[in-house]
């Protein structure tokens, strides 16, 4: 078996507001990127990590492998496109050329163990494709938005727009889906070309082989292992990482 990840950080950021693009963005001294490309390192059964990021930051990120390196797996950068789902797809065609199995992962996850990697390669070479993910710990509303997203006043932001709730859903059935997402790489390949050719916009690489019949096996995951979206959860990685940081 020869495993490959492919790191998407082609992403803008916007939600969360900065100048910089998120997988550039210091936290705890180091960029975001470095960290998470840290973590993949440490999985033993990848041989190679693809880069995918914008082209106006290729040079940037070059001068950070130098600065930051060496990693023991090679790294090789190429270019994204506009979505996520362009990003992943230029990534896959990158890959090593006897690669069988690729760990696809967000630059905005640094916390991802060697152990949840290892444990979903092992279901994608079985099952074909193995999807990340962690039980809700929180009950979940269905909800709809019933006002125009006017703030009531300018006090009220926090409950404006004012949304009500539908039905609550029920727990055991809801898993919430993270990166890596793992696959065969034939199956997944073809799954991107079919979505180009017929224009299929999703948001996760699992979802394309769900819309096209096949199956996906959930491989439990880590709370930890959370996506850096809002400025909240920028804080809250920096206070993870330097804690972790001061304990070595
Ligand atoms: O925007 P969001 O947080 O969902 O992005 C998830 C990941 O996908 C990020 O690591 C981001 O850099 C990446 N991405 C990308 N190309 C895009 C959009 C997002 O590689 N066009």
């Amino acid at each position: 078996m020869h495993a490959n990840a492919v790191i998407v950080a082609a992403g803008k950021g916007e939600r969360l507001g900065t100048r910089v693009p998120k997988p550039f963005l210091p936290v705890a001294e180091l960029p975001l990127l470095v960290h998470t490309l840290r973590s993949l390192d440490r999985a033993r059964l990848l041989s190679s990590l693809v880069v995918v990021v914008a082209p106006e930051r290729e040079a940037l990120c070059r001068e950070l492998l130098n600065a930051h390196g060496p990693f023991r797996s090679a790294i090789r950068l190429t270019h994204g496109g506009p979505q996520r789902q362009d990003s992943v797809r230029l990534g896959l065609a990158a890959l090593d050329a006897e690669c069988d199995i690729v760990v696809i992962h967000d630059a905005a996850r640094p916390f991802i163990s060697p152990d949840v990697i290892h444990a979903s390669i092992r279901v994608a070479s079985q099952a074909g494709a193995a999807l990340v993910a962690v039980p809700a710990a929180d009950t979940l509303k269905r909800v709809e938005q019933v006002d125009d997203e006017t703030p009531l006043s300018t006090e009220s932001s926090l409950i404006s727009p004012v949304r009500t709730v539908v039905e609550t859903l029920s727990r055991q059935d809801v898993w919430l889906a993270q990166t890596p997402q793992t696959f065969r790489v034939p199956l997944i390949r073809a799954a991107h070309q079919r979505a180009l050719d017929e224009a299929i916009q999703v948001t996760d690489d699992a979802a394309l082989i769900e819309k096209f019949g096949g199956t996906v096996q959930i491989v439990p995951g880590e709370r930890r292992n959370f996506k850096i979206t809002t400025p909240d959860d920028l804080r809250m990685a920096e206070a993870l990482l330097s804690a972790h940081a001061s304990e070595r």
